[in-house]
């Protein structure tokens, strides 16, 4: 079942958020001694990552990766590593050999196979779960969803959407938010992950919440998401009139 938490605007859904965070990290760090965490980019997490970094005393044991990239330099100002680099890292004390940064300046295709050669080195596979397809199993990832209901770099209708359930990393060419060239995780990791953390604000995200709840659609990558792992946070904005507190 999916949880839902509608806040009155985007303070509250990034308090909401961070806490959200913290408390799974956390707790599998106290489970199994690692929090492996993927962080999106855009723009509505950053207060959230500013907030995680004052909430989580204990970075000890967590390891940091990333959802999606742009094929851009870290320095670049589209550079997800960068929003990530001046909100969370800035403030929090996580040791660089626990950042895991998609390599974006190799391209899509090296940066894929590179960054997916690095999580299967870190992260133990969900075979051993429940006789998964043997990919890298997150504790969560924390999303965005984008006004045509993508989340990473997978988007509406894209062959990354049919990629194998082995796939963990895929090269993306054709993105329609800029720029086009990006690195994603693939749809088996987003739905192997113990849970997903969906963040939306603002009015121009109601349409896709409402289109991520429905029937599962491959015109709607977030649909496609396991409910049963997912957490939605939304202000009453993206939550619209169906779902507003
Ligand atoms: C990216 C993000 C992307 C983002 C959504 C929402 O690299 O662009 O990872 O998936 O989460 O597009 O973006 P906003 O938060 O800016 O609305």
């Amino acid at each position: 079942m999916t949880r839902l938490t509608t806040c009155v605007d985007a303070e509250a859904a990034a308090i909401r958020a961070a806490t959200e965070m913290a408390r799974h990290l956390e707790l599998a760090v106290a489970e199994r001694g690692i929090g492996h965490v993927a962080l999106s980019g855009g723009t509505t997490p950053a207060r959230t990552y500013e907030l995680l970094a004052r909430r989580t005393q204990q970075w000890t044991g967590v390891e940091l990766w990333f959802a999606d990239e742009r094929c851009v330099g870290p320095e670049d100002e589209q550079s997800n590593y960068r929003l990530v680099a001046e909100t969370l890292l800035a403030q929090a004390e996580i040791p660089l050999e626990r950042v895991h940064r998609m390599e974006g300046e190799l391209g899509p295709e090296e940066g894929a196979r590179s960054y997916a050669a690095t999580l299967r080195a870190h992260a133990a596979t969900d075979r051993e779960r429940d006789r998964g397809n043997g990919v890298p199993v997150l504790d969560l990832i924390l999303l965005g969803i984008g006004p045509d209901g993508h989340v990473a770099s997978l988007f509406p209708g894209a062959t990354t959407l049919d990629a194998d359930e082995s796939a963990v990393c895929l090269g993306v060419v054709d993105s329609p938010k800029p720029p086009p060239e990006r690195i994603s995780l693939s749809l088996p990791v987003l739905r192997a992950a113990r849970r997903c953390l969906l963040l939306a604000t603002g009015a121009s995200k109601a349409d896709a919440v409402n289109a991520m709840l429905a029937e599962p659609s491959r015109h709607v990558p977030a649909s496609l998401l396991r409910r049963d792992r997912l957490t939605v946070i939304l202000d009453d904005d993206a939550a619209g009139d169906r779902l507003r507190r």
